[in-house]
């Protein structure tokens, strides 16, 4: 017998979804894959020389719990540099990925019953970890017209005495949308008068095709800040994140880090050194264009489908789209898809309940001509 929390934990939809592409693929079919959440790009070549040198060097042990001091003051760095915000370094936790960062501030935050405020749509691990934790993960609903954000008025809203933090992405997962500053400094507002705590994942932050988001570490010391070396560093295979925390939890956390995992993976670690070299941001800054002309070639193109777009992202690589003209049944859809055409994309059903049967994401994380060939699939698809 598995323990009881194990019935709310749910797996991704879009995992049994590749299973069968590979599958197909193996089969001698061509599928075009729009359902993938990572980069199509390979670690930039400076960051895996460090890497090579790093085990060469024989830097194969463990490094502090918190992390490689090196690699925290070179995140303190490109805040500073970034942004304009100084970090003290002391606040900054290495981690093993993002990942690593949301299980350490559930287990830092979450007591059995606690309440976490999160999105949905939102990233579907979020509900999990609050789960793993025995709390209870309250996904509000919201919709285009909030920019699929929670914000001050939605907060007041549903906030209960057993609340305990807001959890939010900006940008988002599955949208693309930005929590504007105002609206993220009211938000924290909202969650400081209430005695709890806002947390941001700023995992797809430099992934930004409109104004450059800010950071939430620019509106207080208080504030929890996710982030990761996964998506614009191009690292996912790495494992390597980190959490900015308000100092007065860098003790606890430190606990928590030695227990749970020891420490964020060595190699991984002295590797990431080299992502903020200015030879590797111009090969970052270079994907980031490539990501910005995908978005600007597929927004319109499934639009003219006869896709719904509600909200033009501004971030991350991914387009989530309405598709109630040809369905109310999207994870049916994206199966059938999927067979018929050839085309992979995750269902919404993956990122919650709210109107999850009417929308469908697609994520740019292909070249454009993959994607061109996956709308001329789409478009002979919803003629048939
Ligand atoms: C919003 C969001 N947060 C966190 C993660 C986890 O990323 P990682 O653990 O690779 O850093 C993802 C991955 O897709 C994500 O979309």
């Amino acid at each position: 017998m598995t323990a009881r929390r194990l019935r709310s934990i749910t797996p991704f939809h879009v995992m049994a979804l590749l299973a069968r592409a590979r599958q197909l693929e193996d089969a001698g079919r061509s599928i075009v894959h729009m359902e993938i959440g990572e980069p199509d790009f390979v670690t930039p070549a400076p960051v895996v020389e460090a890497g090579i040198a790093a085990l060469q060097a024989g830097h194969t042990h463990y490094t502090p719990a918190l992390g490689l001091p090196a690699l925290r003051a070179a995140i303190a760095d490109d805040y500073r540099q970034r942004f304009g915000v100084e970090v003290s370094p002391e606040r900054i936790v290495v981690t093993p990925g993002a990942s690593g960062a949301l299980q350490l501030l559930t287990a830092l935050l979450v007591d059995p019953g606690s309440q976490v405020l999160m999105t949905d749509p939102g990233y579907p691990c979020n509900r999990n970890f609050v789960h793993l934790f025995d709390g209870e993960p309250l996904a509000i609903p919201v919709s285009a017209a909030q920019g699929y954000q929670l914000d001050a008025g939605l907060l007041r809203t549903h906030w209960t005495s057993r609340t305990v933090a807001a959890l939010i992405a900006s940008p988002s997962n599955p949208t693309g949308t930005v929590l504007p500053r105002q609206a993220m400094a009211e938000l924290l507002e909202a969650v400081r008068e209430r005695g709890g705590h806002l947390v941001v994942d700023e995992i797809y932050q430099n992934l930004y095709y409109a104004d450059k988001p800010c950071t939430a570490l620019a509106l207080g010391d208080d504030v929890f800040v996710i982030n990761s070396f996964s998506k614009y560093f191009g690292m996912t295979g790495w494992r390597l994140g980190w959490l900015v925390a308000p100092q007065a939890f860098i003790e606890p956390l430190d606990t928590l880090a030695q227990n749970l995992f020891l420490a964020a993976p060595t190699p991984a670690q002295h590797a990431a050194l080299a992502a903020f070299e200015p030879g590797t941001q111009m090969i970052l800054e270079q994907r980031r264009e490539a990501f910005r002309q995908r978005r600007d070639y597929l927004l319109p193109a499934l639009r003219a489908l006869g896709f719904v777009i509600h909200r033009e992202p501004e971030g991350a690589f991914y387009l989530y789209a309405d598709c109630s003209r040809f369905t109310d049944d999207s994870f049916a859809f994206a199966h059938e898809l999927l067979e018929t055409a050839g085309v992979a994309i995750t269902p919404g059903i993956d990122f919650g309940r709210n109107e999850a049967a009417r929308h469908v994401r697609f994520a740019y994380t292909t070249s454009l001509d993959q994607l061109q060939l996956g709308v001329q699939r789409l478009a002979e698809f919803l003629q048939c």
